[in-house]
């Protein structure tokens, strides 16, 4: 594979110096994108792109042909680390104006970034949820995907290009415990549909990637932790056996790249069969 040109197309992942955004960084880096990968802060996005420079890339479903490209493409600035807190609507802004100062265009932007008031008890029974979370919760993890695309869309338009929101089954199928994470993944999936119409004329694409359980990310080793019987019977349901990072990857690939042009507003879970 050749090393990135300059005029590679530029993907910014958000949430990049997470689970399965370091591992969307790592297969595009290794098919020839630029990546801006994004974390909460400088530090943790410049310590995302040493592991991606350096070994990270070999479990993160790259071919060692692929490790070799990516490794020569970071020695030649095709990816870069930005911090920025995307609970703050003006450093969302600042975020894409610095990828694109840096990068001259912006192709796509995939947000796996998590938000959401961290202490706030959102999550498990509805009763034993605090409604004080409620409305923060919900403003921080759609408003969140909203200021991004706000920012982005100008970029995207320019030459067409793709944004890919990443919500989860528990807005799309019912399921217990997960009644405000299924309220805020559904305000997302029903944000990304209707812009997918509106913005398709300007040759932008708009899509979300809807996860069951992923295993080998950090939730789900905090959730085996708490609640290892949780795990086992998610992995009873999912028949495919349950996806990780790497099965995530090419699917966001394909969504950003000119294989599908004309496919927009899709929403698709990859779960192993947990839900249809
Ligand atoms: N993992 C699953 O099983 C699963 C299931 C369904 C849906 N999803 C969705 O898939 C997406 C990616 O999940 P993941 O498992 O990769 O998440 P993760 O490992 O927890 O990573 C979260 C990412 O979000 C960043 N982040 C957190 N708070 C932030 C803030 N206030 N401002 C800016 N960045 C912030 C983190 O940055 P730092 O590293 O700097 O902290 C990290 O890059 C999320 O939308 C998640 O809801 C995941």
């Amino acid at each position: 594979m050749e090393p990135a040109a300059p005029e590679a197309p530029v993907m910014l992942v958000t949430g990049g110096s997470g689970s399965i955004g370091r591992v969307i960084a790592a297969q595009a880096l290794a098919a020839g994108w630029r990546v801006a990968l994004h974390g909460r802060s400088d530090a943790s996005a410049e310590r995302a792109v040493a592991g991606l420079a350096g070994a990270g890339l070999a479990g993160a479903g790259v071919t060692r042909a692929g490790l070799a490209a990516a490794r020569l493409t970071a020695a030649e600035d095709a990816v870069r680390g930005f911090g920025a807190d995307m609970t703050d609507p003006a450093a969302i802004a600042r975020l894409v104006a610095d990828v694109a100062r840096w990068a001259g265009r912006i192709d796509a932007v995939v947000d796996c970034a998590t938000t959401g008031p961290k202490g706030a008890r959102i999550t498990g029974l509805f009763a034993e949820t605090e409604p004080e979370g409620y409305g923060a919760f919900l403003a921080l993890s759609i408003g969140a995907v909203q200021h991004l695309a706000h920012a982005a869309l100008p970029w995207l338009r320019r030459q067409g290009g793709s944004f890919i929101a990443f919500a989860s089954d528990a807005g799309r199928f019912a399921g217990a415990r997960q009644s405000l994470i299924g309220a805020s993944r559904a305000g997302i999936i029903g944000f990304v549909r209707n812009l997918a119409v509106e913005v398709a004329r300007d040759g932008v694409r708009v899509h979300c990637v809807s996860p069951g359980f992923v295993a080998d990310t950090d939730s789900a080793r905090r959730l085996a932790a708490h609640n290892g019987d949780r795990v086992v019977k998610a992995a009873k349901k999912a028949g495919l056996g349950l996806p990780t990072p790497e099965d995530i990857a090419p699917l966001v690939l394909f969504l950003c790249g000119d294989g599908a042009r004309r496919i927009t507003g899709q929403v698709i879970s990859v779960n192993g069969g947990m839900n249809a």
